[in-house]
């Protein structure tokens, strides 16, 4: 990878990678969420609020990234990015309702609840999570059942109570508790971690690799998250609410267990760069087939949003 042409810190070639994932997976979503002519309109309107023209589609530029890995056709590997995206996007509409973080600025646009009501916001990440399934259970993404059904399976694991929605839980008894650091390690090992991790299974999974082929990638996938959750929580704590197009120091005015209330803001940021070089030496077994996902773990911490 040219590393040395570089756009505003991030690589050229990553750039232009995650504006490409963007703008076939806003296509995608314009595609699948045409807009019904009978009274479903506002819940099509409020999914495509939430999941049309924001966010900066790492999840969907990690499944491309690793299915490339193993030559998948791209617009299969879409298809699995489109589908993490929507279970993705589903978190995020829930994670901001009044009953959770309360927000009211998400990808720097309102939130759904607030553009529209908060019933709306709730069926709108129900649909969203049901469409991740419908996507991926399609035979457009796989022509091999299995396949298909081990896809499935991953993201059912890494969104449910032993995946995203367990960590969100923990998050919330994180307010006002005193977790450990080993505790705080598994909360946002499954809040954040676990749909990540599902990005390098699933281009594992497209590809045919066995479980004991995916222990680079699963080692890879952990120490990302882990980073990109410090990050978040970085940006929470130093970060600015019109670059991060969301609403800052909500964790510390929570009270909440974080790395950062754990570790201190120096050696969080040290833990970050300590886990992106680990992510790293897992892929010391591939080549420079796997340029973007090294690329993908050092932008995971310089990121302002
Ligand atoms: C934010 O995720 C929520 C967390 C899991 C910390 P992102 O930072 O990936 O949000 P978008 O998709 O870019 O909006
Ligand atoms: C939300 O974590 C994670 C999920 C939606 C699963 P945060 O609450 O830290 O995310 P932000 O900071 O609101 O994006
Ligand atoms: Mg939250
Ligand atoms: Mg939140
Ligand atoms: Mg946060």
């Amino acid at each position: 990878m040219s590393a040395e042409l570089v756009d505003g810190g991030i690589p050229l070639v990553l750039k232009s990678a995650l504006e490409r994932v963007a703008s076939d997976i806003d296509r995608l979503f314009d595609r699948l969420l045409a807009v019904p002519d009978d009274p479903r309109r506002e819940l099509y309107e409020a999914m495509r609020h939430a999941a049309i023209g924001g966010g900066k589609r790492l999840r969907p530029l990690l499944v491309c990234a690793a299915c490339d890995i193993f030559h998948i056709d791209r617009n299969r590997a879409l298809r699995v990015a489109l589908a993490i995206e929507c279970m993705h996007v589903y978190s995020l509409i829930h994670d901001d309702l009044p009953c959770m973080d309360d927000d009211d600025m998400r990808r720097g646009k309102p939130t759904v609840h607030v553009q529209f009501n908060e019933a709306t916001a709730m069926l709108a990440g129900d649909s969203l999570h049901a469409l991740a399934f419908e996507v991926l259970a399609d035979e457009a993404t796989h022509e091999d059942p299995f396949v298909r059904s081990e896809l499935v399976l991953a993201l059912a694991r890494a969104a449910g109570p032993a995946g995203m929605a367990g960590g969100q839980m923990m998050d919330l008894v994180a307010e006002g508790e005193t977790f450990d650091l080993p505790t705080v390690t598994r909360l946002q090992q499954l809040k954040t971690g676990a749909l990540i991790a599902f990005c390098l299974e699933a281009g594992a999974i497209m590809g045919h690799v066995p479980p004991e082929g995916r222990t680079h990638l699963r080692g890879y996938a952990r120490d990302v998250g882990l980073a990109f959750q410090i990050a978040d929580d970085l940006i929470d704590a130093e970060g600015d609410a019109d670059a991060a197009g969301k609403a800052v120091g909500k964790d510390a005015a929570a009270g909440k267990a974080t790395f950062l209330s754990l570790l201190g803001l120096d050696r969080a940021r040290q833990q970050a760069h300590l886990l992106v070089d680990q992510a790293i030496a897992h892929l010391q077994g591939y080549g420079s087939e796997a340029d973007l996902l090294r690329a993908i773990a050092r932008y995971v911490i310089e990121r302002d949003r």
